[in-house]
C-alpha cells in the first residue's frame, strides 16, 4: 500500500473522512499525539488498525467523538463525576472510562465492559471525527512498543505502507498522551497521567485517586486496571536510566556514570543544568516539567535515529504534568530509577 502524508486542509480532512467511512485507517493529529483512526463502530476497520500497529488484542482502544452530544449513543451511563470532569476539562486532554453500550464492538474495548471515551480538541481530529460521521476509534499511531508520535513524520516513520493517508497537522501541542481516568465511581481514580492532573480532576470531582502502577513495574502475573499497563511502552532502542535527588548529587553521579559507560552515551537534562555536564553529550528536556512533556518523545526518537545506546537522564518533579512525565520516562527506563 502507498501512504501520503499530505497537509491537514478541508479538501484533504475530506478525503480522510471518505476512507474512514470506507473502513479504512488514517493518521490524524490531536492536541496530545497523533492518532491512527478507524470507524469505531465497524469491528474490521478496527482490526485494521491493531494489524497496522502490532498491537496485542487485549489492549483497549480510545473512542474519539467531536459533541457532547454523540456520547449517550456509546455509554450507559455518566455519573456526576464524570458529568462534571467533561464540563471542565472537554475538548481536551482527557479520557474517561465509562460503562458502554453494546453497540461498541468487543474489539474496541478488548471484551472490558468499559469504554474510554474522549473529545480531543484539536480542529483537525474534531472536524475529521464531524465530517466521518461516526466514532473514530484510535491509538497512538506509533508501532507497539515505541514512542507515541508527536509529529506526521514520526508517524510516516512506524506506518509507511501500512496506511493509505497521513493528515499533517503540525507538532502537537501537549506531547503525551491523554489522562486517561476511570470515571465509573464515585471518585474517579487516574490510571494514565496527563495534560489533565490529578489536582486538576479533584478540584471539579471533589476527589481523586492515582493507581498505584502509575509509578511503579507491574510484579509477576499481576491484575491492572487498565491493559495498556502491562506492555513496555515508550521505549527507545538504548537503555535508560533515571537519577533523582538534588540536582548537584544527580549530576555528579550522571557524569561518573557518563563517563565510565563503554557504549555510545547520551544525558537528558533540564536546560538550567546543562552547565553541570560540561562537554559531554546532552539533550535538554527544557527548563520545566511543561517543556519536558513536548519534547520527550521527540527525543527518545532522536536517541534511536543517532544510535545512541546508554541514556543517563535527571528525573523531573513528579507534580502536575511532572507526574505524566516521570511516568513515561519511567516507562521507557522499565522504571529503572536511582535515588541518590
Ligand atoms: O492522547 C491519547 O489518548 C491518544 C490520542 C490519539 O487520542 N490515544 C492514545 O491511545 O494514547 P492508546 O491506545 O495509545 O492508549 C490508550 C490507553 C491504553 O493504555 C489502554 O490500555 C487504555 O488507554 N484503555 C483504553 N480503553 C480502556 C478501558 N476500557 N479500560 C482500561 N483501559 C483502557
Ligand atoms: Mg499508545
Amino acid at each position: 500500500m502507498e501512504t501520503q502524508m499530505v497537509k491537514a486542509d478541508a479538501q484533504s480532512i475530506a478525503r480522510a473522512a471518505e476512507y474512514i467511512r470506507m473502513g479504512e485507517v488514517v493518521g490524524f493529529p490531536t492536541e496530545t499525539v497523533y492518532g491512527l483512526g478507524a470507524n469505531a463502530l465497524c469491528p474490521q476497520a478496527v482490526h485494521k488498525i491493531f494489524a497496522a500497529k502490532g498491537r496485542p488484542a487485549d489492549n483497549p482502544l480510545i473512542v474519539h467523538i467531536s459533541d457532547l452530544s454523540e456520547l449517550d449513543a456509546l455509554v450507559l451511563d455518566v455519573p456526576e463525576a464524570a458529568r462534571r470532569l467533561m464540563e471542565a476539562y472537554w475538548p481536551g486532554p482527557m479520557t474517561l472510562l465509562l460503562p458502554r453500550r453494546p453497540c461498541i464492538p468487543a474489539v474496541v474495548t478488548a471484551g472490558l465492559p468499559t469504554v474510554g471515551i474522549r473529545l480531543p480538541s484539536h480542529p483537525v481530529a474534531r472536524a475529521l471525527i464531524e465530517k466521518s460521521g461516526c466514532p473514530i476509534a484510535a491509538p497512538s499511531a506509533n508501532r507497539s512498543g515505541r514512542p507515541s508520535p508527536t509529529r506526521a513524520q514520526h508517524v510516516l516513520e512506524d506506518m509507511e505502507g501500512r496506511v493509505p493517508l497521513i493528515l499533517d497537522g503540525g507538532a502537537c501541542e501537549v506531547g503525551l498522551e491523554s489522562s486517561v481516568i476511570d470515571a465509573t465511581g464515585e471518585v474517579p481514580v487516574v490510571l494514565r497521567p496527563g495534560g489533565i492532573t490529578p489536582e486538576m480532576v479533584s478540584r471539579v470531582a471533589g476527589g481523586v485517586r492515582v493507581d498505584e502502577h502509575v509509578m511503579k513495574p507491574l510484579r509477576e502475573g499481576e491484575a491492572v486496571r487498565s491493559p495498556g499497563m502491562k506492555y513496555r511502552h515508550y521505549a527507545p532502542r538504548a537503555q535508560m536510566e533515571i537519577f533523582q535527588g538534588a540536582p548537584g548529587d544527580v549530576a555528579r553521579v550522571i557524569c561518573e556514570r557518563y563517563d565510565a559507560a563503554p557504549q555510545h552515551a547520551a544525558i537528558f537534562a533540564l536546560s538550567g543544568h546543562a552547565p553541570f555536564y560540561g562537554m559531554r553529550r546532552v539533550f535538554t528536556l527544557g527548563s520545566l516539567a511543561q517543556d519536558a512533556a513536548g519534547t520527550l518523545f521527540d527525543l527518545l526518537r532522536e536517541m534511536d535515529a543517532q544510535g545512541v545506546e546508554r541514556i543517563y537522564s535527571e528525573a523531573v518533579e513528579a507534580e502536575g504534568i511532572g507526574l505524566a512525565v516521570m511516568n513515561r520516562m519511567g516507562r521507557a527506563a522499565g522504571f529503572h530509577i536511582v535515588e541518590v
